[in-house]
């Protein structure tokens, strides 16, 4: 695989995520910014990723964490200038890694100029046709168009003061786009060749199955909204008109060479629906984010593969896999609570994001996280997803063996959901605390300074300087998985054993799986180690038992 020689590159690829305020800071303000990528690189080449993923860079407030975009086509100057972001991709580019870059389509920031434009500009006029502004009802018409809820909480509408409201799934800070309008669509399209032009390889597209809408009267009330199965009658989610703008975005990506990649931010149930965003008419990819709402289940794991690779077949795409990313709980955490848990609100088959939301409300003390177990298991997943057909998304810092930080004070904390649903969710930032790149300093070499979330003091151990100099660490166990891993890829080739798996006989708990000579076995649950099959040992995820056989939450890969 290389990004030069071969357009289909992103198949396979393993993408790293970086999200920039928390990566590494070279002026010691407190904030990540585009030169502490680009001193990074070394440490990423080293790390064995094919392409690095950008979560948003641009202008913002920081109403959610950058998801709120001032303007799509300039760097904030919190974080760097457009001459640092050249200078970031050449060098990425260099050293053989790709970049992709956020498009946030769904929503602009309020402080965007046409927001401001539209704010200034009267009822009916075209500012305000940019987004979806609908009158105030009830006798005095100051009451919201509906009753329907924001995604981190409150209203969707808020009120301007003349009587209109406008529409944000998000915060108030964010505005929904008016998909229907042309100049919308358009600038858009110069969004994605204005990174294009500058020579980024591909985009993540953040909530792309939102943008299209119909709000004509009479709107659904919440109950009937929260009835209604997303698809082509859904007001707000994945509606057809979807395909015909993404085939427009399609147009843009083609007519570079090679041609930009486009993977979709799409939650949805279907799988039938899921894949129409991935074909190569359309983004090229979906992700897939069953497990990260999956438990350590072998059971749940092998039918999240299946459905996934169906997904992948029927779009002729491949599949992604994800532990980790800026919105859940980071996997090592995780993975360490206890699948069920008797008396507690989301015993028995309540998902695990519920149990997740309710663990940071106690900010991380109840159920007590196993910190061992958690690590295991979080690597024999990580080696088990590494080893599908598809591409792997790494989360910066889980290559660390990092934990969610669950007990942040609540006067550091930034995420809107936690201003928003007060007593009910705490947020996102315990994954977003800035990663440790040294034992000491003020930020554990994040940055001259402080963080602009605090660290514990448990980073130090985790610290890049500290794992480079253990061979036992988690960050030597991604290195060799990464480098093992293309090696193994280069020997599939083209053959049909890169794109398909084949499962093979294991005892319940366990799952084993090859494509070709590749072999990947993972104990799930089995306390009594296992036998493995015959072969050579590639890479094991934990140590193992006598040498030769299995331990529980452990992965190993053979080749045989
Ligand atoms: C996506 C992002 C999330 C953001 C939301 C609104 O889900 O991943 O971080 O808050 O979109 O833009
Ligand atoms: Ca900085």
């Amino acid at each position: 695989m290389s990004l030069t020689s071969d357009p289909e590159w992103w198949r396979d690829a393993v993408v790293y995520q970086i999200y920039p305020r928390s990566f590494a800071d070279s002026n010691g303000d407190g904030i990540g910014d585009l030169p502490g990528i680009t001193a990074k690189v070394p440490y990423l080449q080293k790390l064995g990723v094919d392409a690095v993923w950008l979560s948003p860079f641009y202008p913002s407030a920081l109403a959610d964490g950058g998801y709120d975009v001032d303007d799509y086509r300039a760097v904030d100057p919190k974080i760097g200038t457009l001459e640092q972001f050249d200078t970031m991709v050449a060098a990425l580019h260099a050293a053989g890694i790709g970049v992709i870059v956020d498009i946030v389509p769904n929503h602009s920031s309020n402080q965007h100029v046409w927001f401001q434009e539209a704010l200034a500009s009267p009822k009916g006029s075209p500012a305000r046709n940019r987004y979806i502004f609908r009158d105030g009802v009830g006798p005095n018409g100051d009451q919201p168009p509906t009753d329907w809820r924001a995604a981190f909480g409150g209203s969707v509408w808020e009120p301007v003061g003349d009587g209109q409201f406008y529409l944000h799934l998000f915060t108030p800070e964010q505005p929904d786009w008016n998909w229907d309008n042309p100049e919308v669509r358009a600038d858009f399209l110069e969004t994605l060749r204005f990174w294009s032009d500058r020579g980024v390889d591909g985009f993540r597209i953040d909530v792309a199955s939102a943008l299209a809408k119909d709000l004509a009267e009479p709107l659904p009330d919440k109950a009937t909204l929260d009835a209604m199965k997303t698809g082509p009658n859904h007001p707000l989610y994945d509606r057809d008109e979807l395909v015909e703008i993404y085939a427009e975005w399609r147009q843009v990506f083609n007519s570079y060479d090679p041609p930009r990649f486009a993977v979709g931010e799409v939650w949805l149930e279907d799988p039938a629906r899921t894949a129409r965003y991935a074909t190569s008419q359309s983004l090229g990819q979906a992700f897939n984010f069953d497990l990260l709402r999956a438990d350590f289940r072998a059971s749940d794991f092998k039918a999240i593969v299946a459905t996934n690779l169906e997904v992948a077949e029927m779009a002729e795409s491949s599949s992604t896999w994800v532990l980790s990313n800026h919105d859940v709980v980071r996997h090592a955490s995780r993975y360490g609570l206890p699948l069920t848990v008797p008396g507690a609100p989301y015993e028995g088959q309540a998902p695990t994001w519920d149990r997740d939301r309710q663990w940071l409300l106690t900010r991380g003390t109840q159920p007590p996280e196993d910190m061992v177990l958690g690590l295991s298991r979080a690597k024999a997943a990580t080696a088990f997803i590494l080893a599908l057909p598809g591409s792997t998304y790494v989360y910066q810092g889980e290559e660390l063996g990092l934990r969610e930080v669950a007990d942040l004070p609540d006067t550091a904390r930034q995420d809107p959901t936690f201003f928003r649903s007060p007593g009910y969710d705490v947020g996102r930032d315990g994954c977003r605390v800035p990663i440790p790149w040294e034992p000491a300093g003020p930020s554990f070499g994040f940055g001259p300074g402080a963080a602009h979330l605090p660290q514990p003091a448990w980073f130090a151990g985790h610290s890049v300087a500290v794992e480079a100099a253990e061979p036992a660490s988690t960050l030597w166990f991604y290195r060799q998985a990464l480098a093992a891993r293309r090696e193994l890829l280069a020997g599939l080739g083209a053959s049909a054993a890169a794109g398909r798996l084949e499962w093979l006989d294991a005892p319940d708990g366990v799952l084993h799986f090859r494509r070709g000579t590749w072999h990947c076995v993972t104990n799930f649950a089995v306390a009594e180690p296992v036998e493995l099959p015959a072969g050579e040992l590639v890479l094991a995820s934990g140590d193992l038992s006598d040498g030769a056989r299995l331990p529980e939450a452990t992965t190993a890969w053979l080749r045989a």
